[in-house]
């Protein structure tokens, strides 16, 4: 037995056994081929004698007892990582061309390696840790006849139940062959008996919960528009029947990428369940050649054997602990005014300073100023490319509005949709080419406007010059990086005909590329990725940036959906989120104030509208809410996530609260949606606090012990009004 940090091997057994804090993953080789097969994912093991699980005394056997039913017995395996064309004819993670057109792959175990720490994955975003913090297994399998090596790489934290995968392929032969899939992992599970999440949703209203029971064949999710998406999201999670925020069992994958995706989870004919999760294989296909190696990105798996809240509380952890990066990693992030719903694209210095003056006398750090500052860019017709400021609406050029900015106190942010190229630009005057498009077809425009060929050196070199002499130009310490349309007529200008189907991965490693730059070379700027609102809200860009604008929709009861959706994985912290005026602009509603603060405070805190031009009662209400901000931001950015009550669900009220994770304080954000009549109050439960402590309610001062909180419930009189809402803040004494 070998035994490093939470990995083992147990030889005779020909077991590996991953255990982090509280889940064991154990892997199993069958058979005298070695298959590389899954046994157990779950509650953490004492013992390694699972392999029963895999059921090989069994019919049809394994080859080596029975080669007549080989292909039965490929159909049946749990395989870890499995391939297409050899009897396996459920949903495959790899499937090749050979240069004679054969697509056939079947993998056996050769070696493996087990070490503290995890690698990271070249030029793709993934979770991180320590040496003391994680250990990792590589297992080496080998297709023989195609010279086809796939190391599965697989790490586990010891703080956290999840499971991180991927693979590396590489082409060990002297032809070269193509992937024409190349999933990144596959999870098997006993029996069907599950339900399933997956996070679904459209413009302005992303990542809704979308729940439904697992039956017989194939039910996925998936983009095929080169972005993560607003419509489907990188996420799937089966439960046990009834799981609920506390009790059942959770098999959560998250996909750590940013591109197009499949999430699948299938009800197989023996009444078992394969999930799979990668890059989409349709637009994909990748050439390799000999020597060559191919990355899978990473795939996150979350157990949990208390419920969906334990889950979200194991995937925000790991996300602020090991994916997160840089210096506002673990900060308050300043409160910024955002001009996009306060202008749109009618602005210049005089109208930003005025924005800025009142907004920073009422405690707003930051002035953000978006969409429209460059080229001739009045609406969204054109300019998109041509990075120089217009000085038409900025007087006196860039620096100058952004030193009277810092002279009221203020930092300064920009935005910038780097990817795209407007036709009417003078950048796509001079190299038409650099757009994604196929020769002799005129290319869809979106929002009127390309995508740019980021796959292509140049053409992200030539960008980011444009971007870093912005960023250079004066005092700028935040960048908001945009993404408006979706990838579609599929072309590059400088790919093979048979690497064209390479395009949209490659297109997200320029995107990646770039980002890391920009962050090297700029280490203390804040970045926020947005596209059109939430499309690319994925773990991928969250290696990128701290933050990710959740959803163009600002209105507070729309935003209970969104955010209740987004923070089922992702922390807090990551959740932009903004206090916009009133009719909103997305649905008209027209809610409280005091209600907007407080869904907002749920995420980053900002604001998007007219300081200048909003009621005065409302703009009286600003310092308070940013005292409100910095007073629980610590524990809202760090501590533990409980969903209360779900509007999605009970189409009545929203509940949540954070709570220290020593137990020491706990908010509670309570919004009724629509006020009732002759009602008593409600009573809300609270989670996570330490039963024997006391807790005080701040505003009250009525006390009450944890347990009482927690298991007999407090209550709560409901806002007078539709939109009402109220913050419950107990400290321990
Ligand atoms: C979409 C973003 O989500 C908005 O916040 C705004 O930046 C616009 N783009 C600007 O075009």
């Amino acid at each position: 037995m070998r035994g490093i940090m939470g990995i083992r091997y147990f030889e005779e057994e020909k077991v590996f056994q991953l255990d982090s804090k509280d889940a064991s993953y154990v892997i199993a080789l069958a058979d005298e081929e070695q298959f590389v097969g899954h046994a157990y994912f779950g509650r953490k093991l004492s013992d390694c004698h699972v392999r029963h699980l895999m059921r090989l005394d069994e019919g049809p056997f394994v080859p080596s007892k029975n080669n007549r039913d080989r292909a039965a017995f490929g159909d049946a395996f749990p395989f870890e990582y499995s391939t297409h064309g050899v009897g396996d004819f459920r949903e495959s993670c790899l499937k090749v061309e050979t240069s004679r057109g054969h697509e056939a792959c079947s993998l056996v175990y050769r070696s493996h390696r087990i070490y503290d720490g995890k690698p990271a994955l070249e030029g793709l975003p993934a979770t991180f840790g320590t040496e003391k913090e994680c250990s990792t297994l590589e297992i080496t399998c080998e297709d023989p006849v195609l010279q086809l090596e796939v190391v599965l790489v697989y790490s586990v934290f010891e703080d956290n139940s999840a499971v991180t995968r991927s693979a590396r392929i590489r082409n060990r032969g002297s032809e070269a062959v193509y992937l024409k899939k190349a999933l990144s992992a596959c999870l098997h599970l006993d029996g069907l008996d599950y339900e399933y999440i997956t996070l679904h949703g459209s413009w302005a209203r992303e990542r809704r919960i979308d729940r439904r029971p697992l039956t017989h064949g194939k039910h996925s999710v998936s983009s095929l528009r080169g972005e993560s998406s607003h419509q489907d999201h990188p996420f799937i999670a089966l439960l046990t029947p009834g799981a609920n925020q506390d009790s059942g069992e959770v098999y959560a994958m998250n996909f750590v990428y940013s591109g197009n995706f499949l999430a699948q989870a299938e009800g197989c004919q023996f009444d078992t369940t394969r999930v799979v999760m990668g890059i989409h294989p349709e637009n994909f296909s990748w050439k390799l050649e000999p020597g060559e190696v191919f990355t899978c990105p990473e795939v996150v798996m979350v157990y949990s054997d208390a419920g969906l809240g334990k889950m979200t509380r194991r995937f925000h952890d790991l996300y602020r602990g090991h994916l997160i990066r840089g210096e506002y990693r673990n900060k308050k992030r300043p409160i910024l005014i955002n001009n996009w719903e306060a202008t749109y694209f009618d602005f210049n210095t005089d109208k930003l300073l005025s924005i800025a003056k009142e907004a920073s006398s009422l405690g707003i750090e930051m002035l953000v100023m978006d969409d429209g500052w460059f080229g001739q860019r009045s609406d969204d017709n054109s300019s998109l490319g041509d990075w120089q400021v217009n000085e038409d609406k900025l007087a006196g050029g860039l620096k100058r509005l952004v030193d009277e900015v810092n002279k009221l106190g203020m930092k300064f942010g920009i935005w910038f949709e780097p990817e795209m190229i407007s036709p009417d630009s003078d950048l796509y005057r001079a190299h038409p080419d650099w757009a994604i498009q196929i020769p002799d077809r005129t290319p869809s425009r979106c929002r009127n406007q390309y995508v740019l060929d980021m796959s292509r050196r140049e053409v992200r070199d030539a960008v980011y010059a444009m971007v870093k002499a912005v960023l250079s130009s004066a005092n700028i310490e935040y960048v908001k990086w945009d993404m408006n349309r979706p990838l579609c007529d599929l072309g590059s200008f400088c790919l093979d005909a048979d690497r064209q189907g390479e395009l949209s991965h490659r297109y997200m490693l320029g995107v990646y590329e770039l980002q890391e730059r920009l962050i090297t070379d700029f280490p203390h700027l804040l970045l926020e990725n947005c596209s059109g609102g939430g499309a690319r809200f994925d773990a991928g860009m969250l290696y990128y940036s701290p933050q990710i604008w959740c959803s163009d929709d600002t209105d507070a009861i729309e935003r209970l959906s969104i955010q209740e959706g987004t923070s089922l994985v992702y922390p807090l912290c990551s959740m932009g989120a903004h206090i916009s005026d009133c009719p909103n602009h997305a649905v008209g509603r027209i809610t409280p104030f005091a209600t907007r603060g407080h869904v907002a405070l749920a995420g980053t805190f900002g604001y998007e509208l007219d300081v200048t031009r909003i009621p005065q009662a409302d703009r009286d209400m600003i310092p308070s809410q940013t005292a409100m901000y910095h007073k629980y931001n610590d524990l809202v950015r760090t501590g533990d996530y409980y969903r209360i009550a779900s509007y999605s669900e009970n189409r009545q009220f929203d509940c949540w609260e954070v709570a220290a994770k020593d137990g020491s304080e706990v908010l509670v954000t309570y919004v009724e949606v629509l006020r009732r009549v002759n009602f008593k109050s409600r009573t809300l439960r609270l989670r996570g606090l330490d039963p024997e402590a006391v807790y005080e309610n701040e505003e009250t001062k009525e006390r009450y012990t944890g347990d009482v909180l927690m298991y007999a419930g407090v209550q709560v009189p409901e806002p007078w009004g539709d939109f009402g809402s109220r913050l419950l803040h107990f400290v321990r004494v």
